[in-house]
């Protein structure tokens, strides 16, 4: 079965149609939201009013967008990692960004692979992760 579908028991109505809609719901609900920036990976699960379904900057979501944060733009085009280009106050607004927001707001839960890793896939021994030095894990309790 795949995660997240619903199957009924072999031989069983399975539960009425409201109940499975609210399961599915409850089950979207509990997703956390990711994205990354300058290919650190952020849980902006507690911006949902900003990225969840239907919120404003919802296309950033689930790839790494330092583009489009960069130039301030939900284009498609921009929703890239890619920095080729940008001007010199673009970089330092994304460089705002990343530290006031991203950096302050969200906990950082992982790097992509291109931080991470060379071109040819080993490993780049430069990385060096981020620090986070206003955010703990306990600020989430
Ligand atoms: C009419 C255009 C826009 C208006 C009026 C607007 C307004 C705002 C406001 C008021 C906030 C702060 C909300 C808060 O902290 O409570 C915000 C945050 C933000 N905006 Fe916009 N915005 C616009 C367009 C855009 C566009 C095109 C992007 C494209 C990337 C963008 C990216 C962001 C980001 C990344 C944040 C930070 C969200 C966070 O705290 O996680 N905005 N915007």
């Amino acid at each position: 079965a795949r995660a997240g579908q619903i199957r009924r028991a072999p031989g069983r109505a399975g539960p009425p149609l409201l109940l499975r809609m609210y399961w599915w719901l409850s089950l979207q609900e509990g997703q956390p939201i990711y994205l990354a920036v300058k290919g650190v990976v952020f849980d902006v699960t507690s911006g949902k009013e900003f990225y969840g379904k239907g919120a404003p900057y919802n296309a950033l979501v689930g790839k790494d967008s330092t583009r489009g944060v960069a130039k301030m733009s939900l284009d498609p085009a921009d929703l890239t990692h890619d920095t080729t280009g940008l001007t010199e106050e673009e970089l330092k607004s994304l460089d705002d960004i990343f530290n006031n927001v991203y950096k302050a707001k969200y906990p950082i839960v992982g790097y992509t692979s291109r931080r991470i890793l060379n071109e040819d896939g080993s490993p780049n021994l430069d990385f060096k992760p981020e620090d986070q030095p206003h955010f703990s894990i306990k600020d989430e309790f």
